[in-house]
């Protein structure tokens, strides 16, 4: 029998999820089918019960995006710890009656830079920059990744220090304000986990932070050479990487929690790699 998958947000015409896990679904032989569907942003309550009819339909999970991500957090019966820490969901399962919510944005990252980038963060400074929902889903995976240190700037540095007294106990995290940047020295790698992106921006970093020998990484997918990894590049980075991998890697996260099968990502990211310039 079909089983019945969906990415839900809105609005939702640009999602690469059909396409990356219906190539999953043909290469591992499963027969399933996934779906887009446009969430409603209103009334506040419309969104929860798409999901739960989706569900109650024989629906077995869904991939959420922006800006449900913390509406299906809060609406799910049980939920991991890191989509706890990032108060927000990007994937859910439904599973004799129960809405079960994870967040598998970080751990795309980190297999995305350890494995596919063939950067292990063990022992390396790591900078993230960035205090919102993105960079909250990376914090737990980042720091299991056990990195020599891992700052966290970010604009209003407050966020910042709160995220960082929450994971505190999980390893050596320290919050900063980026003027503090400039005194810091250099990074192993500088990962933008701020929207500046979106919008063409550029967070107020000085190009003292990067490490020729290292790494910049943009989350934002398909925006080519954005500011940030213009910034690296013109500070002599040789490696630098947008968030590709990353979209196909939580997918991949997602296809294992729900079918038990782990899909080979490298096809899929090559489809959908945009060239940088
Ligand atoms: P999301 O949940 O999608 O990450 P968000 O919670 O609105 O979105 O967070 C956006 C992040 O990008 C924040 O860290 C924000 O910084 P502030 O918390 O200081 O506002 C950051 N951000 C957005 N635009 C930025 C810009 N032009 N320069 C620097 N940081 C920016």
């Amino acid at each position: 029998m079909t089983d019945h998958y969906a990415v839900i947000g809105n609005p939702i015409s640009h999602t690469k999820s059909p396409l990356i896990h219906g190539l999953f679904a043909q290469a591992a032989q499963q027969d399933m089918q996934y779906t887009a569907i446009e969430g409603p942003v209103e009334p506040d309550t419309a969104f929860a019960d798409v999901v739960r009819a989706f569900a109650t339909g024989g629906g077995k999970g869904m991939n959420v995006t922006a800006p449900f991500k913390l509406k299906a957090f809060a609406m799910a019966d049980e939920r991991s710890e890191r989509a706890t820490l990032a108060g927000a969901a990007n994937a859910l399962k439904f599973e004799g009656g129960r809405i079960l919510a994870e967040n598998f944005d970080g751990m795309g990252l980190v297999r995305d830079i350890e494995i596919n980038l063939a950067r292990p963060m063990a022992g390396k400074r790591v900078l993230l920059l960035g205090a919102g929902g993105a960079a909250r889903g990376a914090l737990l995976p980042f720091l299991a990744a056990e990195p020599a240190q891992l700052v966290i700037a970010n604009r209003d540095v407050a966020k910042a220090q709160a995220l960082a007294a929450q994971v505190a106990g999980r390893g050596p995290i320290v919050a900063c304000r980026y003027a503090d940047l400039e005194a810091m020295g250099r990074f192993d790698l500088v990962v933008n986990a701020t929207s500046a992106s979106l919008t063409g921006d550029l967070p107020p970093v000085p190009p003292s932070i990067f490490s020729p020998e290292g790494m910049a990484y943009e989350l934002a997918y398909g925006k080519r050479l954005t500011p940030f990894l213009r910034l690296a590049r013109n500070a002599g980075v040789r490696n630098i990487a947008d968030g590709v991998g990353m979209l196909v890697e939580q997918a991949a996260e997602a296809f294992v929690w729900w079918r038990g099968v782990r899909p080979d990502t490298r096809p899929v990211i090559d489809r959908l790699t945009v060239p940088l310039d």
